[in-house]
Order: C-alpha cells, then sequence, then structure tokens
C-alpha cells in the first residue's frame, strides 16, 4: 500500500520520499521495479522517478526534516496465535520519525488500525518528540489490481483530524483529486478510524451472507446466482459483492474482521460485532464444501489428481495471503489428492511461500490425467480456456467452479460435469 500510495502522490505533482527498510524491495523500488503484481503501478513508478518526484531510502535523513506531511503506510498483520491486529510496525515507524519530525510538519496515518491507535501514536511521539504532534488518520480504501486507479480516483476521501493545520494540509494534497468532485469527509480521529474496519466489514458480510444462501441453494435446488441477480436490482441491495464462490481472503478483509472482534471485545461491547465470527465461519466452511464435492464427485481422493486452477487470493494479483485457492490446495492434499496448483502469475511466490505444495507452469501440462479441476481464481486466462482442448488432457472430465465466472455451458456441451458452488446445475450437467 506504501508504494502506491508514494506512486499516487508524486503522480499528483508532490515531491516525494518513500522510506523503504527491506533491502530487496528498496533496491526494486530505486530501480523503478514495484516488488508485487499490480497492474500498471511499474510504468507509474518508472514516470515519477524520470520526472524527479521521487525517491526511495532505507531510512530518515535530514531530508525527512524538510517534509510537510508523513504518510504511514506500514503493515498491521494479524498477531501470530490472536485475533488482534499487529501495530508495532506503526510504534516503530513513529520512533523513527520522531527525530526528524518538524513541530508544524503532520503525520497521517493510513494503515489499518484498531480504534484508538492514534491516540496511542501521538503519545508516543509526542513522548519521542518532545511536542504535540499534529496527527491525523486517513484511511485508503484501494484494492487489489486496481491500486492506483482507486487512489487517484476514490470514491471518497476520509480525514481524521483535531487540528486545523492537519486539514489545512492534508486539503491541499488531495485538491487535485477533490477538485474533480470527489467527496472530502473531515471527521474526529476515532471514527476515521473505524471507518476502514467498517466498510471492510460491511464488505466481508456481504460476500458470506450470498454464501450463506449458496449453502441454502445447494440443498434446497436452487440457484444463488440467480438469486444475487435477483435481489441486485433493489437499490438498496445492490449487485456488487454478492459473487458467490470459495470465499474471500487476502491481506485485508479476513484479517480486519477478527482485529475488529478483537478490539470490540478489548473495549468491552464485543456482543456488538460477535455477528462477524459467523461471517468468517461461512467464509471458511465454503473452502471445505469444495472438498466435499470433490470426494462427493470422486469417492476417496487418495492418489486423485487435482488441478487448482488459481493461487492468488483474486485475479490481477500475486498475493497469497489467506488465499482461498492455497487453503483448497492444502486441504485436497490432506484429504490424500495428489494437487496441482498453477496460476498465471503467482507461481514463485507459491514456490517460496507453500513449497509442499506442487506447481505446474501451464494449465494444459498441470491437466494432463487429472481427474478434477477446481477453479478457484478467476483469471482471464482460465475464462480463456478450450473446454475440448483441456478436456482431451484430463482423466475425468469433472470441473468444480469456485468462482462462478466460467461460461458454464461451453464446457457442459465440451462434456465435462460442472459442479458450481451455490448453483443448481446438475439437472442439465452430462
Ligand atoms: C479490500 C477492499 O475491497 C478495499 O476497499 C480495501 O482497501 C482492502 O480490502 P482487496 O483485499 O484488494 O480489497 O480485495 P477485494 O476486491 O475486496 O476482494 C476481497 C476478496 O473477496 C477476494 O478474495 C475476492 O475473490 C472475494 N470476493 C469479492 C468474493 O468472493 N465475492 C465478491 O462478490 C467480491
Amino acid at each position: 500500500m506504501g508504494a502506491t500510495h508514494a506512486v499516487a502522490m508524486a503522480e499528483l505533482g508532490h515531491e516525494v520520499i518513500g522510506i523503504e527498510a527491506n533491502p530487496d524491495r528498496l533496491r526494486d523500488l530505486q530501480n523503478g521495479v514495484i516488488p508485487f503484481f499490480e497492474p500498471g503501478l511499474d510504468e507509474a513508478l518508472q514516470k515519477v522517478i524520470a520526472a524527479g518526484n521521487i525517491t526511495f531510502k532505507p531510512d530518515h535523513d535530514l531530508e525527512s526534516l524538510e517534509a510537510d506531511i508523513h504518510f504511514l503506510c506500514v503493515g498491521t498483520p494479524q498477531l501470530p496465535g490472536s485475533y488482534a491486529a499487529n501495530t508495532g510496525y506503526l510504534r516503530d515507524a513513529v520512533k523513527a520519525l520522531a527525530p526528524f519530525l518538524r513541530e508544524d510538519a503532520v503525520v497521517a496515518g493510513k494503515s489499518t488500525v484498531p480504534v484508538g491507535t492514534a491516540q496511542e501514536l501521538t503519545a508516543l511521539l509526542a513522548a519521542e518528540a518532545g511536542f504535540a504532534p499534529h496527527l491525523a488518520w486517513n484511511p485508503e480504501f484501494l484494492r487489489e489490481g486496481t491500486a492506483l486507479e482507486d487512489s487517484l480516483r476514490p470514491d471518497r476521501i476520509v480525514i481524521g483530524v483535531n487540528d486545523a493545520r492537519s486539514e489545512e494540509l492534508l486539503r491541499q494534497v488531495y485538491k487535485s483529486i477533490t477538485d474533480l468532485g470527489t467527496p472530502f469527509l473531515v471527521i474526529d480521529i476515532p471514527t476515521a478510524e473505524l471507518v476502514k474496519v467498517a466498510a471492510n466489514s460491511f464488505l466481508a458480510t456481504k460476500i458470506s451472507f450470498i454464501n450463506a444462501m449458496a449453502e441454502v441453494a445447494e440443498v434446497a435446488g436452487a440457484d444463488a446466482v440467480q438469486l444475487a441477480e435477483a435481489i441486485g436490482y433493489d437499490e438498496r441491495i445492490g449487485n456488487k459483492f454478492l459473487r458467490n464462490g470459495i470465499g474471500f481472503g487476502g491481506g485485508c478483509l479476513p484479517k480486519d474482521i477478527r482485529a475488529f472482534m478483537a478490539r470490540a471485545e478489548e473495549l468491552g461491547v464485543g456482543k456488538a460485532v460477535e455477528f462477524l465470527a459467523d461471517i468468517d465461519a461461512v467464509n471458511l466452511r465454503r473452502r471445505d464444501r469444495v472438498v466435499e464435492i470433490a470426494q462427493r464427485e470422486l469417492g476417496s481422493l487418495q492418489g486423485k489428481k487435482v488441478v487448482v486452477l488459481g493461487a492468488a487470493f483474486k485475479p490481477n494479483s500475486d498475493d497469497l495471503r489467506d488465499s482461498p485457492s492455497i487453503a483448497i490446495a492444502d486441504l485436497l492434499k490432506k484429504a490424500g489428492a495428489s494437487v496441482v496448483v498453477h496460476d498465471p502469475i503467482s507461481l514463485a511466490n507459491v514456490n517460496k511461500q507453500h513449497p509442499h505444495l506442487t506447481t505446474e507452469q501451464s494449465v494444459e501440462l498441470a491437466a494432463k490425467d487429472a481427474d478434477a479441476l477446481v477453479l478457484a481464481t478467476e483469471w482471464q486466462e482460465y475464462r480463456n480456456l478450450d473446454p475440448a482442448a483441456i478436456g482431451s488432457l484430463v482423466k475425468h472430465k469433472l470441473l468444480i467452479e469456485g468462482r462462478n465466472a466460467l461460461p458454464v455451458e461451453k464446457w457442459q456441451a465440451a462434456g465435462w460435469r460442472v459442479i458450481a458452488l451455490g448453483r443448481n446445475l446438475e439437472a442439465v450437467a452430462q
């Protein structure tokens, strides 16, 4: 997120210094390479480097004293063995910044945090710097895959402030975006902290809602895709984020709902967001469902070859954090299947982060003699597959459609038995 925000700020014409402590990532960024897959971002980085708007450094130095705004963009991952978010990287960032912070400069947090974190950081920064800092919270809402576009043309900009200086500087920073008519909300800091977790909790709830409907549809002979379309025409409901399938993953939604539950518990209002435990549970059950279907169709999975198409938590990303696709590959393997994972972009990450999983560079190689294919990440490459050609390679033409993204009729016409999550295709399946 930090790299995207840095590039976006430079693209708006600001002079940006990016602090990156990891030496590999730093070298990449200095060479105009984004150290993760994000469409369009490398080109944008190279453009702002060439324009002289951005530099990257491992640490603060005297130049940081010239900065008017310091954005905090570090990660807040789930703490091991707990639901809570790890805010330690933020504390480290604030301590490292303190000696290089001018008294009139503004510190704007962008990381997703438990409500109350900004207050803690303000106290820490005050103790370290020796003056009361201008600290604001400015959540970001970018999605992987469209990160730069989401940064430059956001639905809204939210700033939580409790001093005029912070509001004034943040207004200036985002002026070229707000001039285009983008809503600019100035609110208090705790609300700004909550906005992000509330938004992500709502999105997670929408997805688990339709996945809960899919569970019902599967036993009732109904179709959750048609159901989503039918309820989505109601503008109050809307048709977005109602795609049923193997559920949500990634570095945000799963850990954000868990961190929210943990923080609410600390605040004595655990009951208020207790429902998020169900949202999480519905989401995780969808992964098991894929294994159940495979077992129902193939009997014991012992020695059966199952190909998992897609490893990233969503297309146009190489992010494997909490990826349902990886979780399903693991579950199938545990059930005895011989699992082969394919992904157009993220195989290097799979090999590095999940070396126990077998990967294959092409769908064709992966599909050879397979007993089943599982569509786990809806990459365009998979939508374009020729079901007849792939069908000639496999042992069994069984497709478990985990994302409801493929042209099912085409696959059925090529002789495939297609089981799609939440759908009632069996009547027409061959
Ligand atoms: C999310 C929020 O959308 C973004 O606003 C926030 O800033 C960060 O977290 P991101 O994690 O990039 O963004 O992915 P998103 O597009 O929200 O998808 C999250 C997961 O939900 C993916 O695994 C996706 O496959 C799944 N999903 C999404 C569904 O299963 N069904 C849907 O209808 C939509």
